[in-house]
């Protein structure tokens, strides 16, 4: 953040654009009619109908002059390519590991790590579980334990790490079913699902030294490590003169075994696999020709693994990492001082807004955060992800299972929105806000058995978009 004169807290770009993709903002009747088309299901949109497209920042963080040129000296091989040793170098180097295996993304590594570690009856502990990472925990007959402390899961909190794991859980699990019974404990870096929150390096150590304790194995979810590094500086108070690389380097440390998407740390599409143990990196290796690709490319394309090398350095730099977190914080502030209910403090990868806090009147088996992220898309043209029920299974009686959370999260992609496109935002959240009582719920038509947020389709509960829109465009005199 950068103070201005008037004492604002304003968070400048510190890099300049040289290549822009031209957005569309489309009059509301067209938005409309590409909601009913998608149904309701912000996944199923088209970015042609879009104009900010906060869904995620998977993949979209924008690349750096020095990436994108890094793709032209790419070694086209299928094995051996020197493009692959350029990657490996940095990845030991960043995450301070030398055996690396490649994954075409994150939810690979998890299918990999979950077919060699988890066996049916196990119980992985974790601070929060991921979507993916749970699907293939439970795919293997695992089951994922979520054992963080009491504020991670309230909205409005002070605590710098929302995303620590609760210790006396932790050895309670240990104790209730016994070591061999833990096929590992996970930790994840900036803790998605509750906020983006992260851990403590405090935390992590002891964690850690209850894992060896045990001889239990201790695995990093490394997709948002940079941002965790960046909020340890701002926030341990022993790291805040400690360089992000080395904060990086003590957080990989203590790990066994470290994987990550790709897409997340360094924009480009791709993943993997680092440890220091021989042992880990045998008991995976032979998996990876079998579902990634060979193991000097894993399903990556060389372009994309060029860039990657570069990436990983670049996240080490604070001027880079901390762009991300900084729009967030200035977008959650000003929420935040609207009223309007924000997960708090500001995370990584996007600012979280509480949609059972925001839509009272919609009940939590009719989605609102569902609601909330299609009715934002009808009058913003901005796209954002639904975390919360849609995004949770049914029990085995076919019942929802409540989400935790009912989060609309609107990302925020490393350097690729402006201010005043961040500004546009907020002004259209703060409208909504003020209409709130127009949006109603949804319900599904048509429901996937797994991973049902990607491709399920919704129906509206009443005409309640049209009203929406309506309202819009008495409001604002026109329809963009
Ligand atoms: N772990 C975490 C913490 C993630 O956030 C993701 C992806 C994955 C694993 C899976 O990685 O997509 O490369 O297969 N998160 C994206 C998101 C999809 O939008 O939050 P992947």
């Amino acid at each position: 953040m950068i103070r201005f004169g008037n004492g604002e807290q304003i968070p400048v770009e510190l890099h300049k654009v040289r290549v822009v993709q031209k957005l569309n903002l489309k009059p509301i009747e067209e938005r409309l009619e590409a909601i009913d088309k998608g149904g309701y299901n912000t996944f199923l949109l088209d970015t042609k109908d879009i104009f900010l497209d906060m869904l995620t920042d998977s993949g979209t963080n924008a690349m750096s002059d020095n990436q994108v040129s890094s793709m032209l000296q790419a070694d086209d091989a299928y094995s051996g390519s020197q493009s692959y040793y350029r990657m490996e170098s940095a990845l030991r180097e960043v995450f301070g590991k030398h055996y690396v295996l490649p994954a075409h993304q994150g939810r690979a590594a998890e299918n990999v790590i979950s077919k060699v570690f988890v066996k049916p009856g196990d119980v992985i502990p974790t601070n929060y579980h991921f979507t993916t990472t749970m699907a293939h925990i439970e795919i293997n007959g695992g089951k994922v334990l979520e054992i963080y402390g009491d504020e991670a899961i309230k909205i409005k909190s002070s605590h710098p790490f929302k995303g620590n794991i609760d210790i006396k859980k932790l050895n309670n699990v240990i104790s209730e079913y016994g070591v061999d019974r833990v096929a590992f404990i996970r930790l994840e870096a900036s803790t998605n699902l509750i906020g983006g929150q992260p851990f403590s390096l405090a935390n992590m150590r002891e964690v850690r030294d209850i894992a060896k304790k045990h001889g239990i194995m201790l695995v990093l979810d490394a997709s948002l490590i940079g941002e965790n590094a960046w909020f340890i500086k701002q926030r341990e108070e022993e790291y805040k003169n400690a360089h992000i690389k080395d904060i990086l380097l003590e957080m990989c440390r203590m790990a066994d075994l470290i994987y990550f998407s790709s897409r997340k740390v360094t924009s480009t599409r791709g993943g993997g696999i680092v440890t220091d143990d021989k042992n880990i990196y045998m008991k995976l290796r032979d998996l990876i020709p079998l579902y990634e690709g060979f193991l000097t490319y894993g399903g990556m394309s060389v372009r994309e693994i060029e860039a990657m090398a570069v990436g990983l350095y670049e996240t080490t730099d604070e001027t880079v990492i901390s762009q991300s977190p900084m729009f967030i914080k200035y977008a959650v502030d000003e929420l935040d001082k609207a009223g309007i209910p924000v997960v708090t403090p500001a995370g990584a990868l996007g600012c979280h807004i509480d949609a059972m806090g925001f839509l009272p009147n919609v009940p939590q088996e009719e989605y609102p955060a569902g609601a909330l992220a299609s009715a934002l898309f009808i009058i913003s043209g901005c796209r954002g992800m639904e975390r919360g029920t849609i995004s949770s299974v049914r029990d085995e009686n076919g019942k929802d299972i409540l989400a935790d959370m009912e989060l609309l999260r609107l990302a925020f992609p490393r350097r690729v929105f402006t201010l005043s496109q961040t500004l546009f935002l907020l002004d259209r959240i703060k409208w909504l806000y003020a209409n709130r009582e127009l949006v109603g719920g949804l319900k599904f038509v048509e429901e996937p058995p797994v991973l049902r947020f990607f491709m399920g389709r919704l129906a509206p509960l009443s005409n309640w978009p049209q009203k929406l829109a309506a309202k819009f465009r008495a409001d604002f005199g026109e329809s963009l």
